[in-house]
């Protein structure tokens, strides 16, 4: 038994946040699963008894108006959201011990509990409030229910906190012509009396929390910022017509969906408990309690998993998490997902092309513990699938697996690099501590070195050759069985990221991938026969993926994203600083040659003359432009873009571009006698 064997099994009950039900799962919301259940399964692999549960955020009003939309009841639509979330994640191969709904009777309990609590500790206030209300839909109306014109720029049909175009923030009571997005009414004013949990009065208590070392330093430092600007009082309580949880002694009020959602933590729990005997749901939650609780989020909704939710707890008398878990956010190709690029990818559209397993390696190639974004670069994701799952650990065993099967009737040999293997097994020891602190990219990287290493060994001992040799056999047996003890070892490693080649390989090595026990190697020991573990991932996969995301655009997204979606305007990008700005050197080029690229459906091959030498740069203009419309005629270029490998060869720098795509892109700048290589601006 080895010493971590010997470890008292820790209890930890993990959640990923509740997406919610009125939108797909998309790649960026696999980030927050993979990376949890990547967590949670390194936990069990280590035998602790680690419990993951999650549920679909179901209340609120967008989804209510979803479903008036489509003709059917709010409750018919969430059921229907919950069937293809599970789908898609099962897709993904999250391994959720409980996958719920915030719309459940256990919740609709727990919420009332907690809300009685807070009110008999004296931490809930009323008071009225005047809103914009929807005279026609007697409804009132949160700012993104309520469209206008902009009071800046002018641009019509912008919603009520802020412009798409300029990107400028006001309030609704600024739009110009304001409309309910609705009903089309023009709303009025409205008082009604509204329920809120007095948060400042946690101000001591989160003071501490935050600084217990619950939090991330980077998050631990934003909330002390916050904590030092003074903390509002949060409304809790949102008039009729809602979807959700009616408030116990205020009929006609219900509960804010953000109120009732983290409940759906304790609800989804409580209902996994009542089916198991061997959890105990007081033992995790009472507030002394030794077990461990981890929520891992994504760092738009710090302010609710640390402000509001740990005070909450607290004031009903259960325990407080362990930690909350901020993750960065997902971009694709460097940009936000979007629709217009095909980068807005779900889940499903991913799983019709491309096996799950890769996504879940090259997110944890990226992943960290703090709270840093994360580009999802395809090219980059296809080269690191293809040359570090297939082209090193997968190929270890497919090198060596054949003679063994062929030659020795499938069966090792004796281990005979001891000291090369030992190394293998203590480095299990480094990769355990970065799997526990989330430092998952270091641990794929210190696992690529081992895979390094052990195909060096395979091509430094040649069993190829010395099987032509029958003196040699023992030899080849014995190579042949310290590779396979690498791989085996490897992929133990792996396991957590890759659960399905996990699995194969153990039908492969007719032997368990068992982290605890790695130090016992294999010998004399029956294989199967090897079987391919893992393809190639074809550029021409993740072409068709992004196409077909273009087509299977989604209704609508989470509640935050939702205008997003319905806007064809990209949103403005982060502001960059003045020094930001003049890093970008923009050069005045003529186009000396244009011409096809073989198999590009959208590109143009240029040559371009900058002054001081020439450049190769793939544009995607070929809509727009034919090659001898170009040819000899002036452009501007970024000139200090860092050379990008392409599919068709390297791209150096990039020509500026306007329109909206199609037959109307233009690039050439007027011919007004500029120089090749002067500076634009
Ligand atoms: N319903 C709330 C959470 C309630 S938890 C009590 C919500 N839902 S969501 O569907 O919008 O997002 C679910 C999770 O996915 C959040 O943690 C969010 O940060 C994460 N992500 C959504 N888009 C993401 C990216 N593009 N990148 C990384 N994570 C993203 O918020
Ligand atoms: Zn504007």
């Amino acid at each position: 038994m080895t010493q971590a064997n010997a470890q008292s099994k820790r209890d930890i009950l993990v959640t990923s946040a509740l997406p919610y039900a009125n939108g797909p799962i998309h790649l960026g919301h696999l980030l927050e699963y993979i990376q949890t259940d990547i967590w949670v399964r390194y936990q069990n692999m280590r035998g602790n008894n680690c419990v993951y549960v999650c549920a679909d955020d179901a209340h609120g009003t967008a989804i209510m108006l979803r479903a008036e939309r489509e003709g059917i009841t709010s409750e018919a639509l969430i059921e229907r959201i919950n069937q293809e979330h599970q789908q898609d994640f099962a897709g993904f191969l999250i391994d959720f011990d409980n996958y719920y709904s915030t719309h459940s009777e256990e919740n609709r309990e727990f919420s009332g509990y907690i809300y009685e609590q807070l009110k008999k500790n004296g931490h809930i206030a009323t008071r009225s409030i005047t809103q914009a209300y929807d005279p026609e839909k007697n409804m009132f109306l949160a700012d993104r229910f309520i469209k206008g014109t902009c009071p800046k720029c002018k641009s019509e049909d912008q919603y009520g906190d802020n412009c798409e175009v300029c990107g400028a923030t006001y309030t609704p009571a600024e739009l110009i012509n304001p409309r309910s997005a609705v009903s089309g009414a023009t709303p009025i004013d409205k008082e009604s009396e509204h329920y809120f949990f007095r948060l400042p009065e946690f101000a001591e208590f989160l003071r501490t929390w935050t600084r217990s070392g619950t939090l991330q330093p980077q998050v631990a430092n934003k909330l002390a910022e916050w904590l030092d600007a003074g903390l509002q009082e949060w409304d809790i309580s949102r008039d009729a017509p809602y979807f959700g949880f009616e408030i116990p002694d205020a009929p006609g009020k219900y509960f804010y969906v953000w109120l009732d959602a983290p409940i759906g933590y304790l609800a989804s729990f409580k209902n996994l408990c009542d089916r198991r005997d061997d959890l105990d749901f007081d033992h995790f939650w009472k507030p002394d309690s030794k077990a461990e609780v981890y929520h891992f989020i994504g760092k738009d909704i710090i302010n609710f998993h640390a402000l509001f939710w740990p005070s909450m707890l607290y004031s009903a008398g259960y325990r407080t998490p362990t930690a909350v878990y901020a993750h960065g956010f997902i971009t694709v190709n460097g940009k936000k997902m979007s629709k217009s690029r095909g980068t807005f990818i779900m889940a499903k559209t991913y799983l019709d092309h491309l096996n799950p397993e890769y996504l879940r390696y090259y997110f944890a190639t990226k992943l960290t513990s703090n709270v840093d974004d994360m580009d999802l670069n395809l090219e980059d994701f296809a080269q690191r699938v293809n040359s570090d799952l297939v082209g090193k650990v997968v190929n270890i065993a497919s090198r060596t697996a054949g003679f063994i099967t062929k030659k020795f009737d499938g069966k090792l040999g004796q281990v005979t690099e001891s000291s090369k293997l030992a190394t293998f097994v203590q480095a299990g020891e480094e990769i355990a501590e970065h799997y526990e602190n989330r430092e998952f990219g270091r641990a794929m990287r210190r696992i690529m070195e081992l895979a390094d290493i052990a195909n060096q060994y395979v091509n430094d001992e040649e069993p190829w050759v010395r099987i032509k040799d029958e003196d040699k056999a023992a030899e080849v047996q014995a190579i042949s069985t310290n590779a396979i003890n690498m791989f085996r070892l490897l992929m133990t490693y792996l396991a957590p990221i890759l659960p399905a080649t996990a699995k194969a390989s153990e039908a492969f090595l007719n032997a368990p991938l068992d982290w605890n026990g790695r130090a016992k190697l294999l010998e004399g020991h029956a294989i199967n026969k090897f079987k391919p573990l893992m393809n190639r991932v074809e550029m021409s996969q993740i072409e068709n993926m992004l196409d077909a995301s273009k087509e299977e655009l989604p209704a609508a997204t989470g509640e935050k994203s939702a205008k997003e979606v319905e806007s064809h305007v990209e949103p403005i990008a982060d502001e960059i600083d003045f020094n930001d700005f003049v890093k970008v050197d923009l050069r005045v080029a003529e186009i000396i040659k244009a011409e096809h690229v073989e198999g590009a459906d959208k590109l143009l091959r240029l040559t371009l003359n900058i002054g001081e030498g020439e450049r190769n740069v793939f544009a995607g203009i070929k809509s727009a432009y034919a090659p001898e419309d170009l040819q000899g005629r002036l452009t501007v270029m970024v000139a200090n873009l860092a050379p990008r490998k392409m599919k068709f060869g390297l791209s150096e720098g990039m020509v500026l571009a306007a329109g909206p795509g199609g037959k109307d892109i233009f690039i050439l700048s007027p011919d007004s006698g500029a120089k090749p290589g002067q500076r634009v601006m």
